[in-house]
């Protein structure tokens, strides 16, 4: 079945878009990204990033309903590099393997790219080989393994993007 995804990034604009519909869209990124990963994050997890990156928040929709969600920042890092940081992504089950994700991604790092970040790093479970593959596909190589890193136990491991095909400079 061929299904019409729609992607937008968050609009938190008041003058263009009424409250409610933002909140509503918030909610449902919230309530997606909850839903799929291991880690619980919290409410200020989620606004610190939506508030500050919003358009760094790409949503997949179908027929109007979120059926994926990316969230990313950018932020300078030991006041040299610019960092992009790939921070929850997550597609409903009866959406996956239609390459939701791969579009989510791509979207996401160019315009982390057009923002001139240096590099864009990211973290997933060590057990995460759907994960971990996808990432790979961008040419992102593991760079460090960090024990324990999450609320479950699993290690992480992190990833960059040396290997983009879409060179940083
Ligand atoms: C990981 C996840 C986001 C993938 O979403 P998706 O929309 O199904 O992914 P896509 O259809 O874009 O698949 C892209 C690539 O992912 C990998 N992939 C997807 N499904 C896979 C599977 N069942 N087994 C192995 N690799 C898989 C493949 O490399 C695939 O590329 P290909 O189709 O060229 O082989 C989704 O499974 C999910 O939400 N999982 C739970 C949350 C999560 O793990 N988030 C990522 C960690 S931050």
């Amino acid at each position: 079945m061929n299904l019409k995804i729609e992607y937008s990034a968050l609009s938190l604009d008041t003058s263009k878009r009424n409250r409610k519909e933002i909140d509503q869209d918030i909610e449902a990124v919230e309530l997606l990204i909850n839903k799929h990963l291991s880690e619980p994050y919290s409410v200020y997890v989620y606004r610190f990033f939506l508030n500050n990156w919003p358009e760094l928040c790409l949503m997949a929709k179908c027929g109007g309903k979120l059926v994926g969600s990316i969230i990313s920042k950018v932020e300078t890092h030991r006041d040299v590099r610019l960092r992009g940081y790939i921070g929850m992504l997550a597609v409903e089950e009866k959406f996956r393997g239609r390459g939701i994700a791969k579009q989510l991604i791509g979207k996401s790092l160019d315009i982390m790219i057009a923002k001139g970040c240096d590099e864009i790093i990211l973290e997933t479970e060590v057990v995460n080989k759907k994960a971990l593959r996808l990432y790979e596909g961008f040419g992102f190589v593991r760079v460090k393994r960090l024990y324990r890193y999450y609320m479950n136990k699993h290690d992480a491991l992190q990833a960059d993007t040396s290997n983009y095909e879409k060179s940083l400079h």
